[in-house]
């Protein structure tokens, strides 16, 4: 039930959007040392933010990265940002930031606060569209796709925190896009894919756009 430090939670959910946890470790670890706190990278020198981020890619989250500082700083108050009970715990404040988005914001708050907040990212998509054998992409039914990540941790409210960890972690290790391991999976008896005897079928892609009609002749 403990809360965990927000501002670590945060760098290394906005590092883990587009690239894997294997390659986030040491960069997350060099940054924790470099900018130990959130009132350390607030008040750095954008071009050492961009020198830490460098190798990680897609420099704009960097940026965004340096500017919530600022604004968190703000929000929070100089002499009060040490403490996590003091950060923010609703979800609308951090969406105000730059560069958060409703997965992004769920995975922060549930770890760090445990709050019984959804999370849908590529792993979890893979997951619940196998989970359903649901028959259209993911994206193409996003408010769907949500609405199940959310009856979830609806189902656990008080363990927000593991729920969001274990469907992460199933979708990373066990459940992954070409060999899934149903053998060694905990939900296989409730899992349709798997009941379907081929669950690399799901998630289902785009099917092809049609040809336009042709006059021949
Ligand atoms: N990707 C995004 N957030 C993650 C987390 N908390 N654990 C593992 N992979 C993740
Ligand atoms: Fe994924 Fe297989 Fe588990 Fe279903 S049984 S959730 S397809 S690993």
């Amino acid at each position: 039930e403990d809360n965990l430090s927000p501002y670590g939670i945060w760098i290394a959910e906005v590092m883990l959007q587009q690239t894997q946890l294997k390659v986030v470790l040491p960069y997350w670890q060099r940054w924790m040392e470099t900018f130990p706190s959130l009132k350390a990278l607030a008040t750095a020198e954008e071009q050492l933010v961009l020198l830490q981020w460098q190798g990680l890619g897609y420099y704009s989250r960097a940026r965004r990265l340096h500017a919530s500082a600022q604004n968190l700083l703000k929000q929070i108050g100089p002499d009060a940002v040490g403490n996590p009970q003091h950060w923010p715990r609703d979800l609308d404040a951090w969406l105000e930031l730059p560069g958060i988005g409703p997965s992004t914001a769920g995975g922060i708050l549930s770890s760090a606060f445990n709050s019984p907040l959804a999370i849908l990212d590529g792993n979890v998509r893979r997951v619940l569209a196998r989970l359903q054998a649901h028959p259209r992409p993911p994206m193409r039914a996003h408010r769907l796709f949500w609405s199940w990540s959310e009856a979830l941790i609806a189902a656990v409210p008080e363990r927000g925190r593991d729920l969001n960890q274990a469907l992460m972690d199933l979708g990373a290790t066990v459940c992954t896009p070409r060999s899934p391991s149903c053998d060694r999976c905990p939900w296989q008896l409730h899992c349709a894919a798997y009941a379907s005897g081929d669950p690399c079928r799901w998630p289902v892609t785009e099917a092809p756009k049609p040809l336009p009609f042709q006059v021949i002749g």
